[in-house]
Parts: structure tokens; sequence; C-alpha cells
């Protein structure tokens, strides 16, 4: 404190903005670990976001280009970093506006921000301390600051992230492209689990569906008018009283039998639990909380209490290992009711009589094991993080033999590892559709792969023009769930008629026949932090007019998706080929190319992912000049953990041509014990059609070139 007093002293009376001491190294290839002079581990420290023990290996290379400058700013902690002009700026986390950060500010403060319209939009749900850097030519940076207090992000001419905690460590990563930066970041923060495959069919959902024999009719709706989904959701009207871990005697007197229904229907069903617990001395899960001492205190350290849907609440404090464990230990009787999936929504946590919505600053969380106790300053932007850790536990716990599944509103860089996300409370119109892509591309380069935003709109009722082009785009989001408000219209897919429900089904099916494909995705994010959804730069970053494109994105490294209603988006080099999908133009779907020299494994249509089977496989394929090409299929159970000890298999298939004007395909099974009997065609992808062989056993896969 003292040097830094005089380094401070000795800069303002020279006129200069007062720079801090620090301490530097490299911590493995590529990655840099700067600590200020101050560095109090207590303070900031088990890092939640930052999974790796960061020794110091190597003293850091003079060359080394993004170096932070520690200084203080109206007695705030803060760091700068002086930045070419010339670097393009991503991440941050979830933020509304342009792809591209550069000029933006944003503050790390979890918010329950209905339609974004709160301090203008910049702060929202979740807090990613997390820069992504991209210079002309493709080189690239990370910058994450490890430090969970209420901060700001500041892209001017230098990057400076101002904290209202202590001072923080700052981990810069240094790679030769964007995509080994967030391979990197993965390797530092975690990567999502790999979740069941029906979490990546169609979902639908309202604030709420009600009662249980609606839910039922639903069910049968989608499958009588043959649109594939394969989760319902319960919003909190599932409650008794809005009491978590409770039903309503009226509408859901037996959840365990609606969940036998929804499964015969070949459904899952997710259903809400929110932090807040009901202040009632009659009601279990307040008795309990309040008998293990669970809460969140006040700055006097009596039981906090504000205001949520059940009228005064009190809040567990995840920071307790006791709480933790009592929390997820809740999930055992729930579970059991066949609940497949929890959604953990209001857990910024939203206070509605609380200072901006929140809880007060000095409440206490008293921590324990790792986590030191602190004030909520410190531990608010990881509060739903916690809660989501312990919940997964718990669900975890209650199913051993099933891969979890949860769904947050609010999460920290690195809760990638616990939960997914959506966007909280967007809006049916145009704006909105327009920004999920930006929305859904920063949370997916700033380590959050499974995310996407309310289909249609949460507040208000698209148009049926607006709900056809939303739901045209959002079979193509990684997380692709139809939800709405309880003051809207009907948002199912055929409440605007037969022409939207033609576009829903098409798209949906679009969605299910590409599965093969988006599962080898969320095996490859699993595996090693790829996003799934890719901005359009990541197909050449080196180009430069790609770094702003934000109308249409990429799945994976082989798809491009181009909505309808884009204008002169800007195309990556290359042959890109339009898939076609179906006979007819509806005037909705958007265009989905395949990159040339890459392979991309279909499968038919289901009726959800229950039917899902990789017996027979269309190989799309878009031979490069040479006549190559490749691509891969990642297969398993699709739940369970036998892939873990080898129940899975990867499939590489390598296209060559053998003469003029033949093309074959070599399928290789490169990895796991999996054994399918699966027939192949190929689908070659050219001028607009796709050209079928005969479905074969794999051995002789070939087709002609001819036209
Ligand atoms: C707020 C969530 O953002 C929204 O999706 C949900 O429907 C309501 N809470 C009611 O639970």
């Amino acid at each position: 404190m003292k040097k830094n007093f005089l380094v401070w002293l000795v800069a303002i009376m020279a006129g200069l903005q007062p720079v801090f001491s620090q301490s530097a190294s490299i911590t493995e290839p590529g990655v840099a670990i700067f600590y200020p002079a101050d560095f109090d581990s207590i303070k900031t420290l088990p890092s939640l976001a930052v999974i790796k023990d960061l020794p110091k290996r190597d003293s850091l290379p003079a060359d080394w280009a993004v170096r932070p400058e520690y200084f203080q700013v109206d007695g705030r902690n803060a760091v700068r970093f002086n930045l070419d002009e010339d670097i393009d700026l991503y991440g941050t986390g979830e933020v509304i506006g342009d792809l591209r950060r550069n000029g933006t500010d944003v503050t790390l403060w979890n918010t329950d921000n209905y339609e974004y319209a709160k301090f203008e939009g910049k702060q929202l749900y979740q807090s990613h301390p997390w820069i992504l850097g991209v210079r002309p030519d493709g080189s690239s940076f990370g910058i994450l600051v490890d430090n969970s207090w209420r901060q700001e992000i500041v892209l001017d001419e230098d990057a400076e992230i101002i904290s209202e905690g202590p001072s923080f460590r700052v981990i810069v990563i240094e790679k030769e492209n964007p995509q080994e930066v967030m391979k990197s970041l993965a390797n530092l923060t975690g990567t999502m689990a790999l979740p069941p495959l029906w979490a990546l069919g169609y979902q639908q959902s309202r604030y709420s569906y009600y009662p249980d024999t609606a839910v039922e009719e639903l069910a049968d709706e989608f499958r009588k008018r043959e649109i594939p989904a394969d989760v319902i959701w319960m919003d909190i009207d599932y409650m008794e009283g809005f009491r978590v871990f409770t039903f309503d005697d009226e509408g859901f007197p037996d959840p365990a039998g609606l969940n036998d229904y929804l499964h015969s229907k070949d459904f899952k069903s997710v259903y809400m639990i929110d932090p807040g617990v009901k202040q009632d001395s009659t009601y279990f899960v307040y008795q309990q909380g309040d008998a293990g001492n669970h809460w969140v205190l006040d700055s006097l350290g009596n039981e906090y209490n504000g205001e949520v849907w059940p009228g005064q609440v009190a809040f567990p404090d995840y920071t307790r290992p006791e709480t933790q464990k009592w929390w997820a230990s809740l999930y055992q009787d729930f579970m059991d009711l066949g609940i497949d999936g929890v959604w953990n929504d209001m857990n910024e946590p939203a206070v509605f009589d609380g200072p901006d919505g929140s809880m007060p600053d000095d409440n206490i969380h008293r921590g324990g094991g790792e986590l030191p106790k602190d004030i909520h300053l410190r531990y608010h932007n990881v509060y739903g993080l916690l809660m989501v850790r312990s919940s997964r536990e718990g669900i975890m716990a209650a199913n051993p033999e099933k891969r979890p599944f949860v769904l947050s509103r609010a999460n920290f860089l690195g809760g990638q590892r616990y939960a997914a996300t959506w966007t909280g409370d967007n809006s049916a119109t145009w704006d909105n559709l327009k920004m999920s892509i930006p929305m859904s591309l920063n949370l997916s380069l700033s380590g959050q792969p499974f995310n996407g935003p309310d289909i249609g709109g949460f507040t208000k009722s698209p148009s049926a023009d607006l709900f056809g082009n939303w739901i045209a785009l959002g079979a193509y989001y990684p997380f692709s769930r139809n939800h709405t408000s309880n003051d809207t219209e009907a948002q199912e897919p055929w409440s605007y008629g037969k022409k939207i429900e033609n576009v829903s089904r098409t798209a949906i099916n679009r969605r299910y026949r590409l599965m093969p494909y988006l599962y080898t995705l969320f095996h490859e994010a699993s595996e090693n932090g790829m996003p799934i959804m890719r901005p359009a730069f990541f197909a050449d970053v080196t180009n430069e007019e790609l770094r702003d494109e934000q109308q249409s994105f990429l799945l994976g490294e082989n798809l491009l998706i181009i909505p309808k209603w884009a204008e002169n988006a800007a195309m990556p080099e290359g042959d890109w080929q339009t898939v076609q999908f179906e006979k007819e133009d509806d005037g909705y779907q958007a265009t989905v190319k395949l990159r040339d020299g890459a392979i991309v494994p279909m499968g038919p249509v289901i009726q959800s992912t229950e039917d899902y089977s990789t017996k027979q496989i269309t190989l799309l394929v878009n031979p490069d000049n040479n006549g190559n090409a490749s691509g891969t299929l990642y297969d398993d159970a699709g739940e369970g953990f036998g892939y873990k000890n080898g129940e899975y298999s990867i499939h590489k298939f390598t296209a060559s041509k053998i003469s003029k004007n033949k093309l074959k395909i070599d399928v290789e099974q490169t990895e796991g014990e999996r054994k399918t009997d699966r027939q192949y065609r190929i689908g070659l992808v050219k001028g607009g059609k796709v050209v079928y062989s005969n479905w074969s056993s794999g051995k002789k896969l070939t087709i002609s070139l001819k036209k």
C-alpha cells in the first residue's frame, strides 16, 4: 500500500495518472498472468471462473503485447490496456448492440432487466469479465479479469476495467487466431458438459401453461400436427403460491402422472425453481432453511427478506457449503416425480423491492470451506453461478445415470460448466430478433456455447410475419425455445394460421435433420470449448470485411446461416453452396450454405430425439476445387455417461475424386467402441440442388459428379 501511495503521489505531482507496479509471468504457453502489487488473494480468490491452477512458470517475454497497467480512478481499482486502433473487440458476455464491441461499455452487475430497458440495457442478467481482441492479421488475444466484484468494462481507445472491489489479477491469452483463444479460455474456465440429446430439440414454453391438462393437450397438438418438439416447460404457476419445490393442488395435483403422460408422448419436462423461498413458517422449505441457518443476512446479521413472486422471501446463501448441500438435497424428491430438467430463474438475484432490483450491497454471505465471508458486492455476480452449481449437483445425485440439464438466467464467466442460458426478457420486435444474433454470438465468444433467446420474444405479441421470421431463424440457435409472457397472445407455432404453421414445421424439421451435425458440434464444444454458433469471421479471420457481419453466422465450421431478412450479408470467400432442403421456398426459411471442402452428416425428419438414430446418414458434401472434402460425426446413446467409458463413436469422412467424374467418400471410425450398423448416402450439394447417391453400407460410397 505504502509503495502504491508513493507511486501515486509522484504521478500526481508529475501530472500523470498513477500507474501501479505489478508482477507478470507466463503460466502456460501463450497465457500470461498479472498480479497488482497490492494483490490480496483473500479478497478475490478462489476464482469461480478459473478452474485451473496458474503457477508462475516463466518470465514474461519482452515482446509480450497485451499488458495491463494498474491504476486507480476515483478511488476504484482499475486496469487499462493500450490497444492498437485496428483491433476488433468481442465478448464481454451478454450484451445488446453490435457484435463488434469497440466503443461500447458494459456494467458487470447481474440485473433482472425486463425488455433490456433499464440502465440503457448496459447491464443484463449475466457477467463475463472477458474481452476477445482480433488483430487485422487474425492473431488474437483474450483478456480475462479474474474478479467477481461489480465492475465496468469500457472499450474506448483503450480497454479499461474499473472495479468496485479490491485489486484483482488479470490473465491474458495470446494465440494465432480467435479459435485458439476460445479453446484456451475453455482450458482455463472449463467446458459445458455434454447435455442430454433431448436438450438439443425444439422446446415449447409459456408463462405459464396451466393446468396440467393444458400441458397434455399441448403435447398432443404437437404430435397431431407433426411439428417436432422435445420439451415442454413449466413456469412458476405449477407451484403452490410460488413456493419452490411444491405443486399447486388444483392445477398440478399429480405431477408424476403429468410427466408420465409427457414421456409417453416422447416429451421431456423442465420445471422452474427460483432461489427465493417464501417466508412462511408452515412451509417445509422455509422451515428447513431456517433450521439450517441457510439464509443470506443483512448488514446487521439478521435474515434478509425481499419481495419476489411469493411475497417476502429469504435467499439461500450458496457461498455456504452446508447450504449448497441442503439446496442440492431438495432436488431428490422433486426429480423423483419424473422431472427431466430444471430452470433456475430470478437468480441475479431479482428482488422487486430491493435497491436497483436486487439485494443491498452490504448484505452478508457467510462463506465457509473455500469461500471467505464477504459482502454481497463481491458475491452478487456469482450468486446465479453458485445456485446452478448446487442445483446441478442435486439433480446429478437424484439421477446419477442421467446427464443433468439446467437452464439459468443469471450466470458468470465459467458458468457454462453448470447451466445453459437464455437471454432473458426480450420483446417481440424486429430489433430484438435481429439483435439476437450478435447477442448469442458474443455470449458464445464469452465461453457459453449453449444459449439462445426466447423465440418469438417474451414481451408483446409478434405479428404472424415476425413470428415466422423468428422461428425460421430460431431453428438454428444452440438453445431453441419458444417462450412468451403471461399477458401475450398464444405463441405456439400454429397460432398464426396455416402458412406460419408450415413455416415453423419446415424450420424445425430442418433442425432435426441437422441433428447429427448439431450433436457433433455440442460434443466438440464439450471437449474443447469451441462455440457452436460462431461469427462469420471465423470462416476467414484475415478477411476484415467479415469482422462486423452480424446478420449471418456459422454453425460450427461448415454451415453458414443467412436469415431470409438479411441484406447484403458479407460472404466469406470460397464456393459456399446452398443446401436445398425443400422443393419450394416459403419466403421465410434461412439460406443454409455448405462450405467448400466440407461434409455435414444429416438425418431424417423425426418428431423428437426419442426417435433419433444414426442408422441412415446422409453426407452432404461440397467438394473443393480439387474434389476433396472432409467431415465428422459424433454419436453416442444421447443420454447417460457410457460415452465416458468408450461407448461412443467418431467417424471421419474423407471425399476425394477417383476419376474425372466420380467422387468417393471414405468412412473411418477413428474413436470409440460404439458400433452402429449404418447406411450412408452422399448428398452432393451443387448449384442450388442436392443430388443423392443410393444408400450403401459405407464401404463403396461413390457418386457421379456429372451434371
Ligand atoms: C422471468 C423470466 O425471465 C421469464 O422467462 C419467466 O417467464 C418469468 N420470470 C416468470 O417465471
